[in-house]
């Protein structure tokens, strides 16, 4: 996720607060960072490195970093690969003009085609240039002051940002806005601090205005901080107290990276789906799915290689690409794959999942397909990483850097796209009914809200983690697209509580792990109110029948089970396909608050790294 800093004052320099502000945006993840200043004679400077903010640092050793106006920038790529082309902040063409930018500009395509059209030249693949240039085109045509321009240009765009602008002409001034984008001024003695959270600017000063979407705030040396809205309507900015340390702000306010970004998933998927789900909810476009179109069509086979929680994810991708396209799946352990000499030919398709993009045995696995001539997709979330840059093509999962070394945005992410890609390829194949399509489409745009339903169960769910923090086994079931979130719950729980839990799909109970249960024995059963509902609450009762104890996630309004059970997590109902979004959800948390309750390091669990490189 991108970061902001911006600085303007006239007793300090601007170097020194927006180096430092970058470094304490760092967590956040990113792949590139630069610098916009002013310096003394008003000439308008851009520095930009590839890398970390370190490398920015020496790439700027013997450049003019005088001045006290800048902004800065570190860029987590969306439209364009990682490089310093694509870093910001962007010139446009006068270079009069630097922008920095959080976020994504939907319809930047047409407005550059539109200024392609009357001989405006580009030099980077981000939507973010397209903003700056529109505004100098505007600026320019009409003869606007910057403002005005900006006020005008921010009416053409569909999406989301967070910008801070410089104009050259008028050094004493920055401008900056926010749609769906975090953006924070900080005020002090006639200077103004930017952050796209409050980490960059609490050194400073403690008053803070929280930009609201829509307002464009006006910071003018001499004078106070003017807020208008995009219909130059003046506003009453509320200035705030900040009474909080750096720790809790990079994590939002959440005591863990975990929790946080369990709490996060609404806001990720509605990104994962942005600009790939239409506005009229009833069309999905992977622009790999139009680019390799036949390609894909003419799969005779897909083969799913991943490891851990994206393995779990390509276990659900196996059902709906199944279901959907009529395409057989495999799903592979990326580590067995790479040494088994598989069989693979040039008419497969082999769909590589991954978080980090860097997984070693995923990435060994792509190399072994490739060689053997099969078509690689890959489904990653960290931008430019190696698996994307092994591929033919692939989707991106959106949902920002993910820190707590438990995977959960990621899972979610993933199925999220394996979603749009089996529905789009379906669609393309014709093996899906139109009105079942538009279903899906719709079904999946819904998601985000049915995330922040289940996020109230919150509560709930620590307080059952209380109860059940005594136990050294867990047993989690589930059947269909619910096994592979029975598995996934285990491994939460594993990965951060250190209690030995084991996923099955809740038939299999008979063949062996019923011999477990006893009253000591805590078993999740996922049982909500789809095809296999019956014969799911059957096994509860042979749970029941031997004294284990049953936390059952079940539909809204289910009072069968809830008479049975130990305890009940109710869901919002969804189509069976897309239950593994939100079933997941509790599942996450009751993991979480049981490594908190037993006092673990939920962020960093013992011998786990969030990126595992080596084999
Ligand atoms: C589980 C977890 C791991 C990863 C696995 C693959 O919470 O984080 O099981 O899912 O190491 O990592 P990626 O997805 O980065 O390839």
């Amino acid at each position: 996720m991108c970061g902001i800093v911006g600085y303007i004052g006239t007793k300090r320099q601007a170097y020194p607060i927006l180096i430092k502000g970058l470094k304490r945006l760092e967590y956040r993840g990113y792949d590139s960072a630069g610098i916009a200043l002013i310096n003394g004679n008003d000439d308008l400077n851009v520095y930009k490195a590839k890398g970390k903010v370190a490398d920015l640092e020496s790439f700027c050793a013997e450049k003019n970093i005088e001045g006290s106006v800048g902004i800065a920038h570190t860029r987590w790529a969306t439209h364009g690969e990682p490089s310093s082309t694509n870093a910001h902040p962007h010139y446009s063409e006068s270079k009069n003009l630097a922008i920095i930018h959080n976020g994504i500009i939907e319809n930047y395509a047409e407005i550059k085609k539109n200024l392609m059209d009357k001989g405006i030249k580009f030099v980077s693949d981000t939507d973010t240039e397209v903003l700056v240039q529109l505004i100098e085109y505007i600026q320019e045509r009409k003869n606007l002051d910057l403002l005005t321009a900006v006020q005008v240009a921010l009416h053409q765009v569909i999406g989301a940002y967070a910008i801070a602008i410089l104009d050259k002409r008028h050094p004493d001034t920055v401008i900056a806005a926010r749609k769906q984008s975090p953006l924070v001024v900080g005020i002090g003695d006639d200077e103004f601090f930017l952050g796209s959270d409050a980490s960059p600017i609490i050194e400073y000063t403690d008053q803070v205005v929280y930009l609201e979407d829509g307002n464009i705030a006006v910071m003018k040396l001499g004078e106070e901080l003017k807020v208008v809205n995009i219909l130059n309507e003046e506003l009453s900015p509320e200035i705030k107290t900040v009474d909080i340390n750096l720790g809790q702000i990079e994590k939002g306010g959440y005591p863990h990276f975990m929790l946080k970004e369990i709490f996060e998933q609404p806001e990720c998927l509605k990104n994962c789906m942005r600009g790939r789900i239409n506005v009229e909810q009833d069309h999905v476009t992977l622009s790999a799915l139009i680019d390799y179109r036949s390609w894909l069509l003419n799969a005779k086979r897909v083969i799913i290689v991943a490891c851990g929680t994206s393995w779990h994810a390509g276990l659900i991708g196996k059902q709906l690409i199944e279901t959907f396209c009529k395409i057989p799946v495999d799903v592979e352990y990326a580590s067995e794959f790479r040494y088994r000499n598989p069989v693979v030919t040039k008419e497969d398709v082999v769909i590589a999942l991954s978080q980090s993009g860097e997984t070693a045995d995923t990435l060994a696995a792509v190399e072994l397909a490739k060689e053997k001539g099969a078509f690689i997709y890959g489904i990653c979330n960290a931008i430019g990483s190696s698996i994307p840059r092994a591929t033919n093509t692939g989707t991106y999962i959106h949902v920002g850097p993910e820190i707590g070394v438990a995977s959960t945005k990621a899972f979610t992410g993933q199925v999220s796209v394996l979603t749009m890609f089996a529905i789009a390829l379906a669609d393309a194949k014709g093996t899906i009914k139109h009105g079942e399509y538009v279903k899906v489409v719709q079904e999946l745009a819904s998601i985000p809200e049915k995330i922040t339903e289940v996020l109230k169960t919150n509560e709930q769910v620590a307080d059952l983690a209380r109860t059940f923090t005594y136990a050294h086994n867990f047993l989690y079931l589930g059947r269909g697209f619910s096994f592979p979130v029975a598995l996934e719950g285990a491994l939460k729980l594993k990965e951060i509580s250190y209690i030995h839990a084991e996923g099955y799909p809740a038939a299999e109970m008979k063949h062996g792990p019923i011999a477990l249960i006893d009253s000591d024995m805590p078993v999740v059963v996922i049982a909500t109110h789809n095809a296999m509902y019956e014969k799911v609450r059957s096994n509860i009762q042979e749970i029941k029948a031997r004294q284990g104890r049953v936390i059952a996630l079940v539909s809204k309004g289910d009072e069968a089970i809830a008479k049975i059970a130990d305890a009940v997590i109710e869901l919002p109902d969804t189509m069976e396909c897309l239950e593994p979004l939100v079933s997941t959800i509790p599942l996450q948390l009751l993991a979480y608050h049981i490594a908190v309750c037993k006092g673990k390091d939920v962020d960093q669990p013992r011998n786990l790294a969030k990126s595992v490189t080596v084999e």
